[in-house]
């Protein structure tokens, strides 16, 4: 089929748009691209969570290591900081050159990392290793997300993206479950650390044959390339639509020549009104404290009184499981109800649930309300509350605040800015999470258990009034229309494609 490349914009953009009823299993070549990409977020699930356990081993193995805290805390938290280094240079690199190239060069550092784990003959060696994959994590945090929205048809286009996180909550799963699994074979952390590299070659060998993203080749100016791509998705009446779009949108008016810069964000209103609500969702996405249940689920469950390590870890097991579960239902939701009531229903589920979490550790440490002769049972019963309201918590941010920050993050930028301004928001969601993860547990030492997740349930309120008031719906919008909508948040600026570039420039 040929299509008229030289369209002129259309100023009735809005309603030039047919019918859009793709459905989800209906597109095995949407399907087949998305789970190649998502190899990244499984593998940055992995390699987040496979080092809890691994730590174990490793401590038994080097002494150096098992008397040193500190250096156990940095093997642990290099990989975040290198995800916060990968993320930001990840975005640039995605804008400059492109979705397919980005996403070789993670796999080329999840490999090397690995592989340097695996061989590591002492801590510095093994927190290099860290840094590597810390590295890989980052830009494939933001890379997968822009890869397959921008080959997603608009109608399941969250629903793909919010694939990709069950490929982050199915990598925690089984990393969980390879922690659980391992015996103290000598050496068995290596196996565990540097596993990995095996579906980084997957990944890089199957990128190969995936083609890069066609919008980024549109705005690259590789039109023709850029339908070709488009051909594989769309049947030739859909294919002409998406094409008019694409000629349409305000991409040609920054044509690629790497002008865009950092700075421009903070320049231009409507970059500056997409940022804020992209970085604010991945914000509140850490601080409404998921990781410190994926990561001290098993010291929560201690803290509720549940003292064996097994069940601790058999439980943490099941908290993984139920946030992969949970993801399963948010890939089903996001595209029905959209982001904005998906978010806030997960945020009004994740504050009730942590009152009952903080209720069940205030009260189990005033002993007053525990009549005496009755105190075990009443600590028991507390505990069960404990574990009930971390039960719940998962169960309402799994579907909700877990997929739609990524989603809404990988949609609401143009195209020139898409990964600048992806990869800054996931920086911002990478230092959060360390933030959080360093201070959780003094913060506990502090206030305590109760009072702590408090705190976060109250931070989880902020988070809803952000979402309420900030955070557009951007269900079923083409990224053409997602501009509109920030032109017009900016100041009622319908068809002025220039004014990010003139106010950029
Ligand atoms: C978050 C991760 C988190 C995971 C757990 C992701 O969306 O970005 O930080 O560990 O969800 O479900």
């Amino acid at each position: 089929m040929t299509i008229d490349m030289s369209m002129p914009g259309s100023s009735g953009l809005l309603t030039a748009v047919g019918k859009r009823d793709m459905k989800f299993f209906s597109n095995q070549y949407v399907l087949v691209l998305t789970g190649c990409a998502g190899i990244g977020g499984f593998l940055f699930g992995y390699d987040t969570g496979v080092i809890s356990g691994a730590l174990l081993y490793i401590r038994d193995e080097f002494p150096v290591i098992k008397d040193n805290y500190f250096l156990q805390e940095t093997i642990v938290s290099m990989a975040i900081v290198g995800a916060i280094i990968g993320a930001a240079g990840g975005g640039w690199i995605n804008d400059a050159y492109g979705r397919k190239k980005s996403t070789l060069l993670a796999d080329l550092l999840f490999a090397l990392g690995s592989l340097v784990m695996c061989a590591a003959g002492g801590p510095y060696i093994l927190i290099l290793g860290r840094l590597l994959v810390g590295l890989g994590v980052g830009i494939a945090s933001v890379t997968a997300p822009v890869y397959i929205a921008e080959a997603a048809p608009t109608e399941f286009r969250g629903g793909l993206v919010a694939t990709n996180v069950l490929m982050i909550t199915g990598g925690q799963f089984f990393s969980y479950l390879i922690n659980l699994g391992f015996t103290e074979v000598p050496g068995t952390w290596r196996w565990m650390l540097g596993v990995a590299a095996v579906p980084a070659v997957i990944q890089f060998v199957l990128m190969l044959y995936l083609p890069e993203s066609p919008r980024w080749l549109y705005w690259r100016d590789e039109k023709a390339k850029a339908i070709a791509v488009l051909e594989k998705i769309y049947d030739s009446n859909r294919l002409e639509e998406e094409v008019e779009l694409l000629a349409s949108s305000s991409m040609h008016e920054f044509q690629a020549d790497n002008t865009a810069s950092y700075l421009d964000v903070f320049k231009s209103k409507e970059l500056r009104l997409a940022f804020f609500a992209g970085a604010g969702l991945q914000a509140f996405q850490q601080f409404t404290g998921i990781n410190t249940v994926m990561y001290y689920s098993p010291t929560i469950v201690q803290m509720a009184g549940f003292t064996s390590n097994k069940l601790a870890l058999l439980l943490s097991l099941i908290v993984a499981a139920m946030n992969a579960a949970g993801t399963i239902v948010g890939i089903y939701l996001i595209d029905r109800c959209g982001r904005r009531r998906l978010a806030l229903t997960s945020l009004s589920g994740v504050v009730i649930s942590l009152v009952i979490l903080a209720m069940s550790f205030i009260l189990q440490s005033s002993s007053s309300l525990c009549m005496d002769g009755m105190n075990g049972s009443c600590q028991g019963t507390l505990g069960y509350f404990a574990v009930a309201g971390l039960a719940l918590y998962i169960a309402f941010f799994s579907p909700g605040m877990g997929p739609v920050p990524w989603a809404v993050n990988s949609e609401i930028y143009p195209e020139a800015y898409r990964g600048m301004c992806g990869g800054m928001s996931a920086t911002v969601n990478w230092i959060s999470n360390l933030v959080v993860a360093q201070t959780f547990l003094s913060i506990v030492g502090l206030v305590g258990t109760g009072m702590t997740f408090l705190i976060i349930a109250g931070i989880t309120v902020l988070a809803f009034i952000f979402v309420a008031v900030y955070v557009p719906e951007t269900k079923g919008l083409s990224f053409e229309e997602v501009e509109q909508l920030w032109k017009k948040k900016a100041g009622g600026r319908h068809d002025n494609c220039q004014s990010l570039l003139g106010d950029a420039a």
